[in-house]
C-alpha cells in the first residue's frame, strides 16, 4: 500500500506535468483510496481564467474513471517548498468522497509540511447525507 512518502514522489511527478503558465504556480495532487490504489493530477489552467482545473479535482476525475469513490489520503505538492492548502471549491470536492478523519498532507517534494483532517478542511460541512 503506498505510504506518504509514495504519494509525495506521485504528486511530485504530477506537479511537473502540470499546464500553469498564468500563475506559474504547479500543483500536484495524488490520492490513495480505501482499495489501496493510487490516481494523481495536476492543475491545468486555461486563458479564460476560470475555466481551469486544481490538481485536486483532476486526481479525483481520475479516481472516479477508475471506478472509485473512497479518499483515504491525499497529497498535494506546490511549488519551490511553498506550502500549498486546497481552494475551498477542492475541499468540497474532496468532501464528497472522504470521511470526516481522511488526512491531507500538504507537502514538498521531501516533506510534509501540514497535515490536517477533512473535518478541519471542513468543518460543519455539506454533503450527501445532507440530501437523504
Ligand atoms: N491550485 C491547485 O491546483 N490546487 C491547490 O490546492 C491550490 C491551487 C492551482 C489552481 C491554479 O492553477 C493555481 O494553483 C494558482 O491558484
Amino acid at each position: 500500500m503506498a505510504d506518504v512518502t509514495e504519494l509525495m514522489r506521485m504528486a511530485t511527478r504530477a506537479r511537473d506535468n502540470a499546464y500553469a503558465p498564468y500563475s506559474n504556480h504547479p500543483v500536484g495532487a495524488a490520492l490513495r483510496t480505501d482499495t489501496g490504489r493510487v490516481y494523481a493530477g495536476c492543475n491545468v489552467e486555461n486563458a479564460a481564467y476560470p475555466v481551469g482545473n486544481c490538481a485536486e479535482q483532476a486526481a479525483i476525475a481520475a479516481m472516479v474513471l477508475g471506478g472509485e469513490s473512497r479518499i483515504a489520503e491525499i497529497v498535494v505538492v506546490g511549488p519551490n517548498g511553498a506550502l500549498c492548502t486546497p481552494c475551498g471549491a477542492c475541499r468540497q470536492r474532496m468532501r464528497e468522497f472522504a470521511a470526516p478523519d481522511m488526512r491531507f498532507h500538504a507537502c514538498t517534494e521531501t516533506d510534509v509540511l501540514m497535515t490536517m483532517t477533512m473535518d478541519q478542511l471542513l468543518p460543519e460541512s455539506f454533503g450527501p447525507d445532507n440530501l437523504k
